[in-house]
């Protein structure tokens, strides 16, 4: 239903998306996971063709959301991270303009208004000047423009950022009851929010796909590990032997083949632990000679760490 190929965008030097590619399938709730600055909003623009990608292609429902942008927005609805709302207007005369912007014909228009007001349930505020209703309620009010011309495909920016708690609950439910019968991608930074509303999540780092699975799969790599890696001349099965009794290590993978000459090994470890000192004393009392000995990088434990820790900000 959505297909992203081989997806990047520059802004200037700036790689804000590099080279992201997946598919969501009809009814499927994709959720995109990922810190501040990750990629999410810039990917969901090129979704929904506010912005054209630097390079690669994304289809929604087999339409090109570049050179067929007309068609394949209306297969679409967007919330964006900040909803342009007109505060002077009110909820129904809000819906009306989109309808109308929207080219729907005015009978539709106004049998859908009634019925997005009941499935929102803005019934209470649908005379209201926008410009008096609470942030969640606005929420509301552009999750109420997004299902109006009855699109197929959802694409939520951070639904309930900002929002009270009790609107929090309500609008994640809300979104559970329109994954039913949508085909949906909701970008957040709150782990917890992936796991309720979502089949698959892909979880973004610095533009670029770190991990794809279900929720429940990567709360089990969340006790993971962390990721060492090591060259040395040694012989292969003493070393990898000898390395994998160390206390905090988890696992050890050789990389290099059999007949190398210098043997690479990537060592797993307890999160959190720095096996690093321990793993080079090892090595060098054997009187093997130790090449390279480094972290590989952002485990995705710390990237699970940043985005549990922007719940914690928030709520706080
Ligand atoms: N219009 C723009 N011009 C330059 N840089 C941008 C622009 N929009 C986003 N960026 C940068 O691209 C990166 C990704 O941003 P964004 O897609 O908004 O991330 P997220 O939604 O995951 O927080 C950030 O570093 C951001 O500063
Ligand atoms: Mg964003």
């Amino acid at each position: 239903m959505i297909e992203l190929e081989n997806v990047t965008k520059n802004f200037g030097d700036f790689p804000a998306v590099t080279d992201i590619s997946f598919r969501v399938e009809p009814g499927e709730v994709l959720g995109f996971l990922g810190p501040n600055g990750a990629g999410k909003t810039t990917t969901m623009k090129i979704i929904t063709g506010y912005m054209p990608p630097s390079s690669g292609r994304v289809t929604v429902a087999g339409f090109d959301v570049v050179s067929e942008s007309l068609t394949a927005r209306r297969h679409i609805g967007y919330l964006p991270e900040t909803v342009p709302l007109y505060t002077d207007m009110t909820v129904e005369e809000y819906l009306g303009f989109m309808g109308t912007i929207r080219g729907m014909p005015r009978d539709r228009i106004r049998s859908r208004i009634g019925d997005v007001i009941d499935v929102c349930r803005l019934e209470e505020y649908q005379s209201s000047h926008i410009s008096k209703l609470s942030k969640g309620f606005r929420q509301r009010v552009g999750i109420a423009q997004a299902i109006l011309h009855e699109p197929d495909v959802l694409i939520l920016d951070e639904p309930t950022i900002g929002i009270d708690p009790i609107q929090v609950v309500e609008t994640r439910q809300l979104i559970k009851n329109l994954a039913g019968d949508h085909t949906v991608i909701v970008s957040t930074h709150i782990l917890p929010e992936v796991s309720m509303l979502c089949q698959r999540v892909i979880i973004i780092h610095e533009g670029e796909i770190v991990a794809v699975d279900a929720p429940e799969n990567l709360s089990t790599r969340l006790r993971g590990s962390e990721r060492i890696e090591l060259e040395m001349r040694a012989p292969r099965d003493e070393a990898t032997r000898i390395i994998e009794s160390l206390e905090d290590v988890t696992g050890v993978t050789a990389v290099s083949p059999r007949e190398a000459e210098v043997l690479s090994i990537y060592v797993d470890a307890v999160a959190g632990s720095d096996t690093r000192a321990e793993l080079a004393s090892t090595v060098v009392s054997r009187g093997w000679d130790l090449l390279t000995l480094r972290s590989t990088g952002m485990t995705l434990e710390e990237i699970f760490l940043n985005l549990t820790m922007s719940e914690d900000l928030e709520t706080a």
